[in-house]
């Protein structure tokens, strides 16, 4: 099974209205009190679990591209040096316009990073301005094409379904984007999430049947670009699907180190899961980790949950060799036929698979479908 690490740098220039993932703005960031934390975790995991090979890493935040290069150089050797590492190891870094120049790029290459994640979110200053990123379109225009003579593959990050968007807005900036010719984009439609400023301030996005066509709009562009969707919001061809985030959609294995980090990984024939706590302090005093072991319907529920997310969808054989059961032993009969004549499912010898149609509603087909 695929196995991957995942690290969170937890600091950014500001905090964006819309997002609730574990990031803060910070003055002053000790970066040998953060190395030791991350290296204690890291050879800690890596005595644990020998027997691993490391096929992915991913920088993830936050905004690890604010942080000093050479801290990135010093963790990719220490997972060489503590792992097993695949001579063809993917190693991701997520990068925003307003802190990464060519500069810092050559030295995230020269360590090791082979595909860059650039956080765009979109073409439009007025909009830009409205999600509060601190870039301008030119600055992610300039990051995009530096990134494409750096790194082998580039990927963009987009929100869409912003209030007030129009289709014809959203198709107008998304060939602007697909003119781009990225080899990987994701494109996020807005959530509004409890606890952000948009929440306090009631931003709403737009009304369902639009967000509806606008999916099925980016669906249809980013085909006829070559770069389909493999995933609800992520787009490739074949052979550039994000390998680390297939190990969470497809059963994989990965650690988590970092502020607010989450792991799923097999030890002695159990599925242990882990939990960092979200505050910076904790992860540097080494607290707040958490784990348990999953039992046999978790992991299939995660799985089902996770795999449907795909174009590939959730394979019979995979699921077996995983859970050691069948999928339909965890699904409810009737629903599942019921799915399948409203074209929501497909369930075949191969496995079972989200139709477009079934995708739109994704969360809202599971409370049901699940015993
Ligand atoms: C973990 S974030 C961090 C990446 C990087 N710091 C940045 O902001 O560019 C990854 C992506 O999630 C997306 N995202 C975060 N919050 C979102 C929300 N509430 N709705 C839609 N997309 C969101 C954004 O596209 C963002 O680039
Ligand atoms: S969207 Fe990115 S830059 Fe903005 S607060 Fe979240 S992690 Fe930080």
């Amino acid at each position: 099974m695929s196995f991957g690490i995942y690290i969170h740098w937890p600091f950014c220039r500001s905090k964006c209205p819309y997002c609730d993932f574990p990031s803060r703005p910070a003055k002053t960031v000790d970066l040998n009190v953060w190395e030791k934390a991350y290296e204690d975790s890291l050879t800690g995991y890596a005595a644990r679990l020998p027997d691993k090979t490391v096929r992915s890493v991913f920088f993830g935040g936050g905004t690890p591209s604010m942080t000093d290069p050479a801290l990135i150089e010093k963790l990719i050797s220490t997972i060489k040096k503590s792992f097993k590492v695949s001579d063809d190891v993917e190693i991701s870094l997520e990068a925003n316009p307003d802190s990464a120049n060519e500069e810092k790029m050559l030295s995230w290459r020269k360590a090791g990073v082979n595909r860059l994640s650039v956080g765009v979110q979109s073409l439009i200053d007025r909009d830009l301005k409205f999600l509060g990123r601190l870039h301008s379109a030119e600055d992610a225009l300039k990051t995009i094409e530096a990134a494409k003579a750096v790194f082998p593959v580039v990927s963009a990050d987009f929100i869409y379904a912003r209030p007030d968007q129009t289709l014809a807005a959203w198709k107008n900036e998304l060939r602007q984007i697909l003119d781009l010719n990225l080899l990987h984009y994701s494109f996020y439609q807005l959530t509004i999430e409890e606890g952000t400023f948009f929440h306090k301030k009631g931003v709403e996005p737009p009304e369902e049947g639009l967000c509806a066509d606008m999916f099925d709009l980016t669906d249809r562009e980013t085909r006829l670009a070559g770069v389909p969707r493999y995933e609800v919001s992520n787009h490739a061809d074949k052979a550039h699907h994000c390998r680390h985030n297939q190990l969470y959609w497809q059963g994989g294995e990965w650690i988590g180190v970092g502020t607010g980090a989450h792991g799923r990984f097999t030890e002695n024939g159990r599925f242990v899961a882990t939990a960092e706590s979200p505050l910076p302090d904790d992860f540097i005093n080494r607290r707040g980790h958490e784990e348990y072991v999953l039992t046999q319907k978790e992991k299939a529920e995660e799985l089902i949950l996770t795999a449907l997310r795909t174009e590939d969808g959730l394979n019979r054989d995979v699921f077996r060799a995983l859970v050691g059961s069948d999928f339909e032993n965890f699904l409810d009969a009737g629903v599942l036929q019921d799915y399948q004549t409203d074209g929501f499912l497909v369930c075949d010898k191969k496995g079972l698979r989200t139709t477009a149609k079934g995708l739109l509603i994704l969360n809202a087909l599971f409370p049901s479908l699940l015993v």
